[in-house]
Formats: structure tokens, sequence, C-alpha cells
């Protein structure tokens, strides 16, 4: 129920009204936040999206008062009068239109509300319910604000190529599966056939630059059908750009100066340009990860060539060694006192990377030294591995031997886990202001899967090897490097892109490395490698994720945060319970049968 707005028409927004508009005649108009009964007045707090401001009904005015009698949280009201003065013992410095408020002279409910599961004013409701009714959820002032900063993100961008000479072209949604990628999105058609949803649209993007448009962007829906985690929804946006005529060194700098406008436009931040570089082999070595955070250090340290690490008799290192494994460290500076309960935490990450063990040594403040490894190196020996890893009283060194990958990823692991101690934790609602970026460079083109025999493309089938490792592509793919980038952001992948193979011998060779015959190739990617054969200019580009980019503006820990209606776990919508069975005749018209599974 409620009345219409005719005759009424909203003059102001709550949250813009200050102490200037004293003595006008505005209209607000928005949700009930508070309706409070004070002894023959009621003060009712206005919500909007630009944020709070309260109205006065006096007893004086009977046929009003009588109505604010009605008005429950989260009805949608109208209200006229004139801005007053608060006197000083009312101010409210927590509002900041708290030094005013409206006096009442025409008021109107636009809409009732049910009393609902949960209103902006309530904490610590649980994400299921938040979800499910998303529509309230995004009635909170710190959702909205996280809405509008995606907004100016997505506008500054759009300026920015725009002025960069960059086109916004639209690529279809309704288009083929392509083999090599993750698990599609299926659509059926009338046909008989499937459309697929884009996982990106790489190979268009690449089409279009054969087709001479020179500079292409668009923020486009990709759609993957994996498992979700915090920071992956099955459906998200890309900043999709291509370029013709670059090499590394234009998309660097391109993407620099948009982190650079976005960070100044959207939250008053200078990033410093240009970005750190580091090749995927020196990421992994150091960091353990190709996504280092580098807002603290912790660097992995290869102790394998150390004296008495080499030539140790105990035999978890020795062993490692043997098998052409490696023994690393990693100083956690200032953690010696870490509880044990905590120091166990970490052996259980490092076992999570499939290591073995981690062994660690406690430099106590008082000059004492715990070592876990201690009977099989004395006291001289533990010296040599403090003073290799750098560490002093009140540090604490984690050891792991494993082979060369698993000794990276575990300490890289560790390093993440320990990480968090040395980052300010933030007051609820703020954003952060530390944010530093890195370039990881020189990926591998190929990973191999063991399981299946074959390598497969790390990134994808048409990143460029490097030209100097162009002639291993077939006697030792797996040292082949790729001329593939990602731009990382406080150890969160943002964005990943690469220079193109724009040749088709080169393409040819890549897919065969792939372990494809002539033939599948064809019948996989026909129209691109036809198009490959009609002058195509060289090209790269990039493509970063929109929602990666707000998460980490935001420091926000779940993608789902930042998205208006997000997916959860099983890639579900709470909301719309989507997806959900079809009527029988839809199925029909398309000749599906649904056989259900045990
Ligand atoms: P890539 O697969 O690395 O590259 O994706 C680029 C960026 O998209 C974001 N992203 C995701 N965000 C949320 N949920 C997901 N499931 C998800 N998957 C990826 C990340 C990532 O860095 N066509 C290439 C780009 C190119 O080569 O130009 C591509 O799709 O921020
Ligand atoms: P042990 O001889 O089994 O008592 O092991 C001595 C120490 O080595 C223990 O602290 C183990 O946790 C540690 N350790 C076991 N495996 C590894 C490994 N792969 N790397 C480093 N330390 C390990």
């Amino acid at each position: 129920m409620g009345e219409s707005m005719k005759g009424m028409k909203r003059t102001h927004y709550c949250g813009e009204l200050t102490a200037a508009n004293v003595g006008q005649d505005v209209t607000v108009m928005g949700w009930v936040n508070k309706n409070r009964d004070m002894s023959q007045r009621f003060f009712i707090v206005v919500r909007d999206r630009t944020g709070l401001v309260q109205v006065v009904v006096d007893a004086e005015r009977a046929v009003q008062y009588a109505l604010a009698k009605e008005i429950r949280g989260e009805y949608v009201i109208a209200a006229r009068g004139k801005v007053i003065a608060r006197t000083p013992q009312n101010v409210n410095p927590e509002m900041p239109t708290g030094e005013i408020e409206i006096d009442i002279e025409e008021l109107r409910i636009l809409s009732e509300s049910d009393t609902p599961p949960f209103t902006p004013l309530d904490e610590g409701v649980a994400m299921d319910t938040r979800l499910k009714y998303r529509y309230l959820d995004l009635r909170r002032a710190d959702v909205h604000k996280i809405m509008k900063l995606r907004h100016t993100v997505a506008q500054t961008i759009r300026r920015y190529l725009t002025e960069e000479g960059y086109i916004e072209v639209e690529t279809p949604y309704l288009t083929n599966s392509s083999p090599e990628g993750a698990r599609d999105y299926l659509v059926p058609s009338r046909n008989g056939g499937f459309y697929a949803l884009p996982q990106s649209p790489q190979q268009l993007k690449q089409l279009l630059m054969v087709a001479g448009m020179d500079k292409y962007f668009q923020i486009a829906k990709c759609f993957r059908d994996e498992d979700l985690r915090a920071d992956r929804q099955p459906e998200f946006t890309q900043i999709d750009i291509e370029a013709s005529f670059v090499d590394e060194e234009d998309i660097h700098a391109m993407m620099e100066g948009m982190m650079q406008r976005v960070f100044k436009e959207a939250m008053d931040v200078d990033v410093a340009v240009p970005f750190p570089r580091m090749t995927w082999l020196d990421a992994m070595e150091k960091y353990g990860t190709d996504k280092p955070d580098l807002r603290y250090g912790l660097e992995l340290v290869d102790l394998s060539a150390l004296p008495v690490i080499a030539d140790t008799d105990f035999q978890v290192f020795a062993a490692a060694l043997e098998n052409g494994g490696r023994v690393r460290g990693i100083n956690a500076t200032g953690l010696a006192a870490l509880p044990r309960k905590q120091i166990d935490a970490l052996v259980e990450t490092a076992r999570g990377e499939n290591a073995k063990g981690l062994a660690w040594i406690n430099l106590m403040e008082d000059g004492t030294i715990k070592s876990t490894i201690g009977k099989f190196f004395d006291d001289a020996q533990t010296a040599e591995i403090i003073t290799a890893m750098a560490a002093r009283p009140g540090d604490l060194i984690l050891l792991c031997a494993d082979t060369v990958e698993i000794s990276r990823l575990a300490l890289g692991a560790v390093r993440v886990a320990l990480g968090k101690h040395y980052l300010p934790e933030l007051p609820a609602g703020t954003f952060p202001t530390d944010f530093k970026f890195l370039w990881v460079t020189h990926f591998p083109l190929f990973e191999y899967a063991p399981e299946e025999g074959r390598y497969y493309a790390a990134h994808h089938p048409f990143t460029s090897p490097l030209e100097e490792d162009e002639h291993l592509l077939e006697s030792d793919p797996g040292a082949v490097r790729a001329r593939q980038y990602d731009l990382v952001l406080n150890g969160s992948e943002q964005a990943g892109g690469s220079i193109r193979i724009h040749r088709r011998d080169l393409q040819d060779r890549m897919f065969a490395a792939l372990g494809f015959t002539p033939e599948r190739a064809k019948a996989g990617f026909a129209h691109f490698l036809e198009a490959l054969q009609y002058g195509v200019p060289p090209h790269g580009g990039i493509a970063p994720g929109l929602d990666r980019l707000i998460m980490n503006m935001t420091g926000a820990t779940s993608l789902r945060e930042v998205i208006a209606f997000p997916k959860v776990k099983d890639g579900s919508c709470p909301m719309t319970e989507a997806p959900g069975p079809v009527d029988a005749a839809q199925l029909e018209e398309l000749g599906i049968a649904v056989v259900k599974s045990e």
C-alpha cells in the first residue's frame, strides 16, 4: 500500500543537506532508517543512496503526526518541510547532516514494508541471508560505496582507453565452444547445436586486429564453469584489451597509465610507475608464487649450496639434494615467539603443497636458540644457517627440503600465511591505501600434465613464445618461455596478457606441440586459423579482471562483495535460485531430454 508522489517533487538527496540549506523548503524521498517516538514528536531518519537526514513531525501537525505513527522501518516516504538548524545540544557529529533537520509540513507514505529479514542497521547478518535478499543488502551504505567505486573505476577506464585511441567493440555472448579452455557454459539452440558463452573474447579480439581495428577494448562478461573460490566467480567482468603493432613495453605503459588514473580518480591514491618487473622464474625462486605480495619481504633463500647444508648427514636434507631438490628457508622476522600451535598450522600449510614437513629455528630475544634440527647441526653449523638467512634475535627461520617445485610452493604458501602478521588490520568499512603492483613476465609457455602425458598451454594457445626460445618448441617444450605478462597487485593476479602468435606457421607448430593433429586443430579453430592467412598485424593485449581490481581496491575478502548479484559456491544464485528447471515445452522445442543422475 502507499500513496502516489503526485504533486511532490524531490528537491534534494538526503545526504546533501547541510547548514547552508537552513531556511529552505525541501523535499526528500527515501527509506525509513529509524522512526523514534519522542513525546509529542516523531524523529524519522530518512535514507537514500547519499546518506541520512532526520525529519521531525510535531504533534501540532495533527494529520502528519497521525501518519508518522504508522511509519515503520524500511517504509518509503516523501517528506517536505523547512530545513532548520538543530540546537547545539542536539547536533549529531556522527551524522554528516547532523547539524540540521527538516521540520515537516507534508508527509506521505509512498510504500509500506513488511518487517524485512534484516535492515541496514543490523550487523553480523549471515552471508547466505544477505545474498538471498541481496536487494536489501545493497541498501547498506558500505555496499553502496563499493558499487559506486566500481562505477567510477569502469567509467575512468572507459575514458582513459578512449583517450588512448582504443575503440569499444562488443563481441557476441552466443558463440562457439573452443577446446583448451576451462569448462564452458553451453546454451542449447533450436537447430540442435549448442552455443558456448565466451570464457573470454580472446579469439574475437585477435580477429578484430586482423580486421584492422588497431586498438580495441570491451568491458566484457566472461563465463567459466570452474570451481568457485573467494577470487573466482563463474561469471565475471574483464576489461578486455588488444592492440596492433605493439610490444610488451607498450602494453605495460598503457596499463600503468590506466592504473595510475584509476587509483587517483577513484581513491585519490598516487601509484608510482613504472611498476617493477620480475621474471616468472625470479618470482618463483624468491617468493614461491607467480603472484607475489610485495607489501612484505620474507624472501625465500635457497640454502642448497651452503656448505653446512650441502654436506649434511641429516637424511631429510641430504635425500632432497641428492634427488635434485632444494633446501630453502624463510626468515620470519620478529616471529621467534610464534606459539607452537601457529607453527603447526604453518607446517600444515606447507603440507597442503605436498611438502613432507618443515624444520625451524627460533632465535629467542634472550639469545637462546631452539631448533628442531639441533641434533643434526651443532652450534657453529646452526650459526652458519642463521647468517645465511640474515636472521637476528627475535626471528624465526623455517626450512623446507623438497623438490625444486614443492620447496618453492610450500614456502611460498607459508610466506603468504606469515604475511598476515605484517599487514595492518583495517577498521571495518575502510579501504586499504597500500598498493604494490608488479609485472611478472617470461612465464613458461607450457605446463606438463603427467597424468595425460602431454603439454597444455600455460595461458592460452595463442600466446607467442619468446623469439629466442622458438627453436625449442618441438625439442624441449617445457623450456620455452612465453611473451606473457601478468599484472599482480598485493598478491593477487589482476590481469593476464601476452604478445600473440601472428604467423600461421608458428600457430600450427604451437597446436602440434599441444598434441593436436592438423585435422583436430582445424576442427576446433578453423575460422581462426584461416584468418591467420589473410594478413595479420603483430599484436598483443591484456585483460584485467574488473571484479578482482575492485576487490583489491576495497580490501574485500571475496568477489561476492563487489558484484551486485553474485553466485555462491555451487555456482547458483541464492536470490533467483538459478540455475533452475525449465518447462517441458521449452525442452521439447530444443529436442533435449534431461536425464536425472543418481
Ligand atoms: P585470464 O584467463 O588470465 O586471461 O583472465 C584475465 C583476468 O580475468 C580475471 N579472472 C577472473 N575473475 C573472476 N573470476 C574468475 N573466474 C576469473 N578468471 C579470470 C583475472 C585475470 O587476471 N583472454 C585472456 C587475456 C589476454 O590474454 O588478453 C584471459 O582471459 O583478473
Ligand atoms: P625427524 O628426524 O623426523 O625428527 O625430523 C627432524 C625435523 O625435520 C622435524 O622438525 C621435521 O619437521 C623436519 N622435517 C621433516 N621433513 C622435512 C622437510 N621435507 N624439510 C624440512 N624439514 C623437515
